[in-house]
């Protein structure tokens, strides 16, 4: 049975390598469960991207909530790429990094009053804008400081994207953005508001798309929305239309960032403005794994468990979203494979990786990996039943470095407060 591979994971002489390095030095080095990311993978989907849009003038904005880790932001950064927020805190993180704030889209329904402030005075490009009390708001909040900010109104247009329903925001049952028709109004009312300068239109229908029909639906509803506006003398120099491309989990392969981004382009056509993408996922899921070692088995009647040192407060996705990760020894296994279910140690049921999988046979000791982990991983985890959160390292080409320390035991209750 051959094993999955992908992209910059692939076997040499039989053992999982991230690029050039041999993924057993980075468990024996930093222990388990530790995160691992290749920059050359998160280069390549960026490039891929580029490649497929070509001449469309683009800004690729990283949406920061995939992976906030400083090293991946950096990357980000040297690769000209801006960011797309959904906190002050992000903003700050991304700045921290070396992104500049003219190339960063603020997105949310629910900003507070000092995350827009503080949007305002770094001079982001835009907020979207994803409610008319939100837009009256960053006018008095721009006005009061003597600014204008930029804005681009968050279209809820409607359209199924054909995913988890946890991560479907386009359609008008969902809290995000603004139905079309309210909006053509909203922006009337913001131009004649001195507090905001009108940049943008903007939407974003839903995470880990494996067919990108609906995100091309969208484009297609925006740009008609788009022109709408700008017969009507409102002037939309972006086009913002969001993350969304799935990546390969499993057997399931989405398109490419480059095929996205050729398809995208063919549909945008003699378009005259910039395009915005916000993609998390699809420029870091596939870069990153989780690395776990097995503890124990145990044979609970009909089923057989395989217990990691990974569990769900490490990578909430099995959990949360049904989500399927490929697990792979790290040293390839020739032998007869055995269904059995991969669970971490957290005294929850769901903390399941996999239930009934056919894997080869895993004992105590060896080390595995938990492919497609980049995205949304290291950024849900958590602390629950008292364990620090892992380390992350960085590989590029044939090195590898830390680039986040594992938490210690005393950072449990660092933030207590004790009695005196
Ligand atoms: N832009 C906005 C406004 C978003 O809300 C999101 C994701 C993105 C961009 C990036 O989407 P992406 O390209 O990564 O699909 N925790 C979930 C995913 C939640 C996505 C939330 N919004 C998961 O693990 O699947």
């Amino acid at each position: 049975m051959s094993r999955i591979q992908l992209g910059t994971y692939a076997d040499r002489n039989g053992v999982l390598h991230g690029e050039s390095v041999d993924l057993r030095e980075i468990a024996d080095r930093f222990g388990t469960p530790t995160y691992v990311y290749s920059a050359g993978a998160i280069r390549e989907a960026i490039a891929g991207y580029r490649k497929g849009l070509g001449t469309v003038p683009h800004r690729i904005c990283y949406s920061v909530k995939a992976n906030p880790c400083q090293a991946i932001l950096r990357i980000m950064a040297r690769e000209g790429v801006g960011a797309d927020l959904t906190s002050v805190g992000e903003m700050k993180a991304a700045l921290h990094a070396g992104i500049p704030a003219e190339q960063m889209v603020f997105s949310g329904v629910g900003k507070r009053r000092d995350e827009i402030e503080a949007g305002i005075e770094a001079g982001i490009l835009m907020f979207n804008l994803e409610s008319p009390a939100e837009l009256e708001c960053v006018d008095e909040i721009a006005q009061r400081l003597g600014k204008r900010a930029g804005i681009a109104v968050r279209i809820n247009p409607n359209i199924n994207p054909q995913t988890h329903p946890k991560i479907s925001t386009g359609l008008s049952k969902n809290k995000f953005g603004i139905p079309t028709d309210q909006a053509i109004d909203l922006y009337r009312r913001a131009q004649h508001m001195p507090g905001v300068e009108i940049r943008g239109i903007a939407c974003h229908i839903g995470s880990s798309l494996i067919d990108s029909g609906p995100l091309l639906e969208a484009c297609t509803l925006m740009l008609g929305l788009r022109k709408r506006l700008i017969d009507d003398g409102i002037p939309i120099p972006y086009l913002d239309l969001g993350g969304g491309l799935g990546i390969q989990y499993h057997k399931e392969v989405p398109d490419s960032p480059q095929r996205y981004g050729e398809r995208l382009r063919e549909r945008l056509g003699d378009f005259d403005g910039t395009l915005i993408l916000e993609p998390g996922r699809s420029l870091v899921g596939n870069a990153g794994v989780l690395l776990s070692t097995v503890l124990y088995r145990k044979v609970n009647g009909e089923r057989t468990f395989v217990i990691l040192d990974a569990g769900m407060n490490d990578l909430i996705r099995p959990a949360m979203y049904g989500a399927e990760h490929e697990i792979l020894p790290l040293r390839a296994d020739e032998g007869p494979t055995e269904v059995v279910d991969v669970v971490g140690p957290i005294c929850e049921t769901s903390d399941t990786f996999v239930s009934q999988g056919e894997l080869p046979r895993l004992e105590p000791g060896d080390r595995v990996a938990i492919l497609s982990a980049g995205a949304y991983g290291m950024a849900m985890a958590s602390q629950y039943n008292g364990r620090p959160r892992p380390a992350e390292v960085l590989i590029e080409g044939n090195r590898f470095r830390l680039v986040r320390k594992r938490e210690s035991i005393e950072d449990l209750w660092r933030l207590d407060i004790e009695e005196e």
